[in-house]
């Protein structure tokens, strides 16, 4: 059965914008969170504090975080690999930090510079530090659905990593598919598995839209008894560790999905379908979302 409410997590701030190749406007930045956050967001990832060298894109978070406008009530989340990003997240006063590991070892490499094992121990101090200030610890598993350098990626991989991040502390855990490959069958054996070793209600799927199952591995994901998701709005994003990776599924398509389900996101689709175009517009490029498009042209 399908759950009757779902938590959206909003990426597109820090999955969406951060590969884009232009440097964005710290003000262009902010005003995205800010209708973002108007619109009634539960939950938005709003910037990353790693090494500016990694990511240039992602420089400005302390800026982008000190310029918005809170909405009581909305959960702000920073990506922080180390401890000096966890400094840096809670001088900027986010509500949640999300440390990030891989199933994969090559993408581990890649995207942090350390194994899997190497993650799991720099994150401890982090994951002690974000309890001991009272901020809520997210962490998120790239590669759990297949890795752009080793290929396929064993189950017991992903849950192996999931029941360490749970060791850790985390409030709730983000089965990722950097790269947009699995398909339902293989995304409802996953969060099958990793939801017997971590709660349901603790678990999300983050889904990259690159082959175009998104909105299908969602719909197997809550048969699985998921019911948090990411979306970014018009599908923005990719990473830069993983090549030729495309957006993460358009928050526009997951909510009219969820509306045509009667699933309750507490949301505003239209205010939403207007992010997107007016986002889009200012960074140069086509709204990837199907349905955001076709309101919008209504
Ligand atoms: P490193 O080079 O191994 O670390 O990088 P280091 O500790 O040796 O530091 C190197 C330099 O970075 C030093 O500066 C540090 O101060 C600086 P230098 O002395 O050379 O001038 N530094 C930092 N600066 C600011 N904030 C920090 C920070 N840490 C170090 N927090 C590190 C290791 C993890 C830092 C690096 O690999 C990194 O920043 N990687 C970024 C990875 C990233 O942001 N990837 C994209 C996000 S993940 C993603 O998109 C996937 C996801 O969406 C889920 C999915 O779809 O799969 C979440
Ligand atoms: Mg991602």
């Amino acid at each position: 059965s399908l759950p009757t409410k779902v938590k959206i997590v909003e990426v597109s701030p820090r999955d969406g914008l951060q590969n884009e190749k232009e440097f964005i406007p710290t003000s262009v930045k902010i005003e995205l969170i800010n209708r973002l956050s108007a619109a009634g967001f539960p939950n938005i990832e709003a910037v990353s504090f790693v090494s500016p060298k990694w990511v240039p894109q992602m420089a400005d978070g302390a800026d982008v975080m000190a310029g918005i406008q809170r909405r009581p009530g909305t959960i702000y989340s920073a990506l922080t690999p180390n401890l000096k990003g966890f400094d840096a997240a809670l001088a900027a006063g986010m509500d949640e930090v999300v440390i990030f590991g891989a199933a994969s070892e090559a993408f581990s490499q890649k995207n942090i510079n350390c194994s899997i094992a190497e993650s799991i121990a720099r994150f401890e101090p982090v994951a002690q530090a974000a309890k001991s200030a009272g901020l809520r610890l997210r962490a998120s598993i790239s590669c759990s659905l297949g890795c752009p350098y080793q290929g396929e990626v064993p189950i017991g991989a992903v849950v192996d990593v999931a029941r360490r991040m749970l060791a850790l502390g985390c409030d709730e855990i983000d089965v990722a598919d950097t790269i947009g490959v699995g398909t339902a069958a293989r995304v409802e054996q996953v969060m099958r598995a990793v939801t017997e070793v971590v709660e349901p209600s603790r678990v999300a799927g983050h889904f990259h839209d690159t082959y175009g199952q998104s909105l299908a591995n969602i719909l197997a994901a809550m048969q699985a008894g998921i019911s948090i998701f990411h979306a970014s709005v018009a599908g923005l994003g990719g990473c830069p560790y993983a090549k030729g990776a495309t957006g993460n599924v358009a928050t526009e398509d997951v909510l009219y999905m969820l509306r045509g389900l009667d699933i309750d996101t507490g949301i505003d689709l239209d205010a939403v379908v207007d992010i997107g175009q007016w986002i889009s517009s200012h960074i140069g490029h086509k709204s990837s979302s199907r349905a955001g498009n076709a309101l919008a042209a209504r």
